[in-house]
């Protein structure tokens, strides 16, 4: 109820003090566009310069990494220069590669998406690489490969951006790295824009601008989201998801994922955890479930990290009121449960929390929300997860070595909410100590419906 006295409130001062005082009180209360983008601007459309310029592992992280990046129409293959990092700014001996390019239509206009996969890398080196455009480059941009099996790794992790990704999205963004610094890899769990009304492409231009630095100085692993894809024929008898047209040109994945969603699933291992990457929407709704299971099973099969982390939209066990994944639960969950997988970072429910199964340490599933959009916890979840939250956004900090997985949640301003550890023991076995020192309070929606009357959200 608080937020709509608020706007009461703020709506009785514009009529008292005119617009001025109207502006400064309703800032924060009033519905928000989901993009900063009015109406017909072009703002995000490509130009010479190089940018969402973002960085992505390769099947072995150690050895090599690819970079995407966008120009106008003017930029056919263009080159990308990496060289080992000193602190000189005489940077070489530089190594070129040639990018391969696509085309991109949009309300934008014509956008040129190049991509470079840099291979012979050496081990937890810090390199520096730029991106070329028409008659110029980007900056160079510092990324450390990954080290050997056991180095220890700091891994931020953030739920569905989505929605008002430069207003509100990049606060998180910049929050995760200033807890996590150090930071060498970015796990996002789909959703990352909300797409679907032909503005995906000035909402990508948003994803860029809050990502900032990160998605070029850190290795960028994403889960495709529903949202990622569209509804064509939509409310005819032929109603279908296709793949949206952004995903394939926008990130440089390692493309080893499983047969028919090979561009959308994708394994890689990094100090000593191997990261496995499914496509929740094709799951459920494209009928690739068994396909997804059967090369789950294969890559898991045989792994030799001490560590398994799996990654995918939508949640095992879903804490938003009515959604029920069932044929994740039936198809993939005992492949997880198989390979004593340790941690299931989900997102797509637009709220906080987290769960594992009876006793058992491991796996632990989490379900988080980075953007502001905010739902509601179903009963049920509040009876089966701890900690829950609503009306909160969050990131996470994992920090990992060859003994331990520590988990953190933290809010956007901050705050521990979750934390955790796994602890191997010596016959492999993960015990799970909880973490409760210095969390705050458990946090729930406070408002009856949100500004645009929805009572089934907390925050649009
Ligand atoms: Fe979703």
């Amino acid at each position: 109820m608080r937020g709509v006295r608020m706007a009461a409130l703020a709506l009785g001062l514009a009529c008292l003090f005119g617009s001025t005082a109207a502006l400064a009180a309703t800032a924060g209360v009033v519905a928000e566009p989901n993009t900063q983008v009015p109406a017909g601007n072009r703002h995000y459309a490509a130009s010479g310069f190089p940018d969402r310029i973002v960085a992505s592992p390769s099947a072995d992280p150690r050895h090599g990494f690819a970079v995407a990046w966008r120009t106008d129409a003017s930029v056919q293959a263009p080159l990308l220069e990496i060289a080992i990092a000193g602190d000189s700014p005489a940077i070489g001996p530089v190594t070129r590669i040639t990018a391969s390019t696509r085309t991109l239509q949009s309300e934008n206009g014509l956008s040129h998406h190049h991509r470079a996969d840099i291979t012979g890398l050496q081990p937890g080196t810090l390199y520096v690489y730029r991106v070329q455009g028409k008659d110029t480059w980007g900056a160079w941009n510092q990324l450390r490969t990954a080290g050997e099996a056991g180095t220890p790794l700091t891994v931020l992790y953030f739920g569905d951006t989505q929605n008002k990704n430069l207003s509100h999205v990049s606060r998180v963004i910049r929050a995760g790295q200033k807890a996590a610094p150090g930071a060498t890899l970015s796990l996002f769990a789909g959703d990352l824009v909300s797409g679907g009304d032909h503005a995906d492409d000035s909402e990508w231009g948003e994803w860029f601008a809050a990502a900032g630095w990160l998605a070029q100085e850190t290795l960028v692993a994403p889960a495709i989201g529903n949202h990622e894809y569209f509804e064509e024929f939509e409310d005819t008898p032929q109603e279908r998801r296709v793949l949206g047209r952004h995903w394939p040109v926008t990130f440089a994945l390692p493309g080893n994922g499983a047969g028919s969603v090979a561009s959308t699933t994708y394994w890689f291992d990094q100090q000593g955890v191997r990261f496995v990457v499914l496509d929740g929407t094709s799951a459920l709704d494209l009928g690739t479930a068994q396909a997804q299971a059967g090369w789950l099973d294969q890559v898991l099969s045989g792994n030799p990290n001490p560590w398994t982390i799996v990654l995918l939209h939508q949640p095992f066990y879903s804490p938003r009121e009515g959604r029920e994944n069932t044929a994740l639960r039936e198809v993939l969950l005992p492949v997880l449960r198989r390979h004593a997988v340790d941690l299931v970072l989900q997102g797509h429910d637009h709220t906080y929390g987290r769960r594992g199964e009876g006793n058992a340490a491991t796996p632990q599933f989490v379900v988080t929300v980075a953007g502001p959009k905010q739902y509601r916890l179903s009963g049920q979840a509040r009876r089966t997860m701890d900690p829950v939250a609503e009306d909160t956004q969050l990131f996470q900090v994992l920090d990992i070595d060859g003994q331990r997985l520590r988990y953190q949640a933290r809010t956007v301003t901050g705050q521990l909410y979750d934390g955790f550890e796994l602890v191997r023991g010596a016959d492999g076995r993960k015990q799970k100590v909880e973490l409760t020192q210095g969390r705050i309070a458990p946090r729930d929606c406070q408002r009856a419906q949100t500004l645009k009357g929805r009572a089934d959200r907390c925050w649009e």
